[in-house]
Parts: structure tokens; sequence; C-alpha cells
């Protein structure tokens, strides 16, 4: 799928003020540093549509950007960023853990998790309640440049056997890297199907 327009929308704290309709939207997960507005910046081929930062904790809203005047693609804050004040945690989670429960738009979301770590707790038992809440996700290894293609692969195993523990099947997943524009065709067609179905 071709990006012919990408534009930014609006940032929300709370759920009930994203924008409302019918328009399917995809959102961005994952821990604070890992990657997500890079994602969003690469895929639409603009570099700073999404504020990133080489500090955790960047993004701190819901946030909304129209594509080709259709889809909303969804940048959020991280979770588990150890470095915000526990009251600060506890707004973002409550907001992250409501925009999932609650949002009807949402298509998919996607679970990044950086490629170079072993599976951490935090991103499984994140997945978990995506799965308890009936949220379709798929995983987005990043920062791909950062390893060999063996290591990779060696990660993305080790992702399998753990996955394949509790769930059926491995979620579908994408290698990607922002900064060496790997996995964009792939990311995208992947949405482009889902909007069409
Ligand atoms: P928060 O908004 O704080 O939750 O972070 P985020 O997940 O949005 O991460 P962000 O996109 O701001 O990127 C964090 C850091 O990782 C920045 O320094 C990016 O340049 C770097 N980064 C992101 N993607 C890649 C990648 O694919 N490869 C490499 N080498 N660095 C990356
Ligand atoms: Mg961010």
């Amino acid at each position: 799928m071709k990006i012919k327009s990408a534009a930014f929308v609006i940032s929300n704290s709370d759920v009930e003020r994203c924008p409302k309709g019918k328009i399917p939207e995809y959102a961005f997960i994952g821990r604070s540093n890992v990657g997500k507005s890079s994602l969003i910046n690469m895929l639409t081929s603009k570099k700073s549509l999404a504020k990133t930062s080489g500090r955790p904790g960047k993004t701190q809203l819901i946030n909304h950007f129209i594509i080709n005047q259709e889809w909303y693609l969804v940048d959020l804050p991280g979770y588990g960023y150890a470095k915000v004040s526990k009251s600060a945690k506890k707004v973002f989670q409550k907001f992250i853990t409501q925009y999932f429960k609650f949002r009807e738009q949402l298509v998919c979301a996607f679970v990044l998790v950086d490629i170079r770590h072993k599976p951490q707790p935090i991103d499984l038992e994140f997945m978990q309640y995506l799965g308890e809440n009936g949220v379709p996700f798929c995983i987005i290894f990043t920062k791909a440049d950062k390893l060999k293609p063996q290591a990779i692969e060696n990660h993305v195993e080790d992702y399998k056997t753990v996955l394949l523990e509790t769930w059926e099947d491995m979620p579908q997943y994408f290698i990607t890297s922002s900064s060496k524009d790997i996995g964009k065709e792939e990311v995208l067609d992947f949405i482009g199907e889902l909007n069409s179905n």
C-alpha cells in the first residue's frame, strides 16, 4: 500500500475524547524507547510526524494521525519506563489500558519489542492482557539494524519458544528497522489487507 498523505489530528489523555466515527485504526504500543514513534515516521516517510527522542518517555498522550484520509495510525506512550513518577505511571497505564479496552475502532495493535533483547515479562504480560480483552495484535521487532541476520533469527526463535507455551500459534510478526527502512512494505501491505476486509 502506498501512503499518499499523513497528518497529525489530535492528542488525548482520555479515550472518550479520541476521534469519533468509524475510521479504522492501528495502534503502536511497547516499552518506552522501543521505537514506536520512529516506526510511524518510517511508515509514513515523514521524518518528524511523530516526536521521537533518545530519552524514554517522550510520547505521553494518545496521538492520532490520519493516513490517506482513510485510516488512523495511533502513537501511544510506552509502558514500563522506570523513571517517571509512580503517579504519572498510573495515569499512563490507566489510559493505555482503557484505550485497548474501549476503542472499538481499533482493528489491530502492534506490540513493538526490541529485537536485541530476550523475551521480557512486561511484554509477554501485555500481550496476555490484549488476548484476554480480545484485541487482535501482531508483534513488530524493532531495531533490526543492530543485529546480524543470524542473531535476529535466534531472537525470533526465543520468542516463538516462549509464546508457544501460552499461545496456540505464534502471532503474525514483522522484523523492522526505522533507521534502515526495513519492514515498511510488509507492515503497510498487512494494514492495507485488513482495511480491505
Ligand atoms: P517513547 O515515546 O518514549 O515511549 O519511545 P518510542 O517507543 O516512541 O521510541 P522513539 O521512536 O522515540 O525512539 C527511541 C530511540 O530509539 C530514538 O533514539 C530512536 O532514534 C531510536 N530508534 C528507533 N527506531 C530505531 C531503529 O530502527 N534503529 C535504531 N538503531 N534506532 C532506533
Ligand atoms: Mg514515542
